[in-house]
């Protein structure tokens, strides 16, 4: 039996709250006899600063890096608001991002059909809707330099962000697009401002070479990111798989999320180049925060974090037949009912987080 090592980093606020549902899904899994995994978990993000004065620590570095794959809850919140800007709990993420280079970041958008009541757009728009944002994840604005706080000295400050795209990280998550799209619908958008960045410039010349060389069988639509925003309101059944860069990927997956029903229910995964044995390094993740609104009331939705295992277990372990299982509990507990308040409807039933992880695992074991 194939045995696999997944390092958990549940994280601050709601992470923790919603990562005990998904360990009873590990230990479902480890019950199919189907594959066997096995847990550590450690600190990351602000209670890793508390313990370690770092939003993580050297050891924790050393099991993700060693690990099959990594599970995150989420990181950050306003205890933290005034640590040194290096320490920040998002320290912690970035720093696992770029370190395993996890350049490829699969951000699905699926609307659950029970959910399209759910969704502040109307249901015309939104049933049926499966879209995947690819994000690309090392690069950009995020760890572009310099990057910095220039004291002028008269009462005023300089604040500098440096976005920075080479040729080879443009390719690689354009391949990966359009290798998904293949798998998918077979049309990509690529999105960025070529009209007012030269990144945008580079990234448009470097997507339509890569698609002309490589994958000219597959759709490929240019658009400027504003227009994309804007499109994914007006109708974004439109689209297939949205490639973007690092910025304009994470604030397009939070408006996409609004279209499933909640950000509660958007699941990542955070992918690394193939090595000469197929594998990958890999990060999972919701794409929501740790919601320091509501944390600790056992009221977050737990489903992001859930379905980002089933796509560990899809991508990771090459168990897509226990994605799919979990996949298919998600939507029967979704059609039988269960929703937690940020998906709330009329005549529903409301249930907090481990009452959704109860509904999940009785639909499994059924
Ligand atoms: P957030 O995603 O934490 O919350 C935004 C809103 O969505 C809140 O009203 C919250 O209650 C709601 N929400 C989020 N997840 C939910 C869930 N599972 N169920 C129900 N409602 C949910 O974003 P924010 O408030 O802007 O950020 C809070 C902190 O989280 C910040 O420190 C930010 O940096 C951090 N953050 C971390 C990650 C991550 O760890 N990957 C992602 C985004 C934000
Ligand atoms: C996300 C988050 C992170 C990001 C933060 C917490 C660093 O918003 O994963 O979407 O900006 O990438
Ligand atoms: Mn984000």
């Amino acid at each position: 039996m194939a045995s696999f090592e997944l390092l958990l980093l549940p994280g601050d606020g709601i992470g923790p709250e919603v990562m005990a549902q998904v360990e009873r899904l590990v230990q479902w899994v480890n019950e199919t006899g189907e594959a066997e995994l096995e847990t550590t978990s450690d600190l990351v993000g602000g209670c890793a600063y508390d313990e370690h004065g770092e939003a993580i620590s050297e050891e924790a570095m050393k099991q993700a890096v060693s690990a099959d794959a990594v599970m995150l809850g989420a990181v950050g919140g306003p205890k933290w608001d005034d640590v040194p800007y290096d320490k920040r709990p998002e320290a912690g993420l970035l720093r696992l991002r770029k370190d395993l280079e996890l350049f490829a970041n699969l951000r699905p958008a699926i609307c659950y059909p029970a959910l399209a009541d759910a969704s502040s757009l109307k249901r015309e728009l939104v049933d049926g809707l499966d879209i995947m944002i690819v994000r690309e994840l090392t690069g950009g604005v995020y760890f572009g330099e310099p990057k910095e706080i220039t004291d002028l000295g008269d009462g005023q400050k300089r604040a500098v962000d440096t976005q920075v795209y080479e040729t080879y990280e443009i390719e690689r998550i354009a391949r990966v697009a359009f290798e998904l799209a293949q798998k998918r619908g077979n049309l990509v958008h690529s999105a960025e401002k070529r009209n007012v960045m030269k990144t945008g410039v580079l990234w448009n010349e470097v997507v339509t070479r890569v698609h002309k060389d490589e994958f000219s069988d597959v759709q490929l639509q240019h658009i400027l990111a504003d227009n994309c925003a804007m499109q994914l309101i007006r109708y974004p059944k439109q689209f297939d798989v949205i490639v973007t860069d690092n910025l304009f990927g994470d604030v397009l997956s939070d408006e996409a999320s609004m279209a499933t029903g909640s950000l509660g229910m958007l699941p990542s995964a955070s992918l690394g180049a193939e090595d000469e044995n197929g594998r990958r390094k890999a990060l999972y993740e919701p794409v929501h925060g740790s919601a320091p609104d509501i944390a600790g009331r056992d009221i977050a939705n737990p489903i992001a974090t859930i379905a980002s295992f089933a796509m560990c277990l899809r991508y990771s372990f090459d168990l897509g037949g226990l994605a799919d299982r979990i996949e298919g509990a998600i939507a029967k507990v979704l059609d039988q009912g269960y929703r937690t308040a940020d998906i709330m409807q009329d005549g529903k039933h409301e249930v907090g987080t481990t009452q959704m992880g109860d509904a999940i695992l009785s639909a499994l074991n059924a």
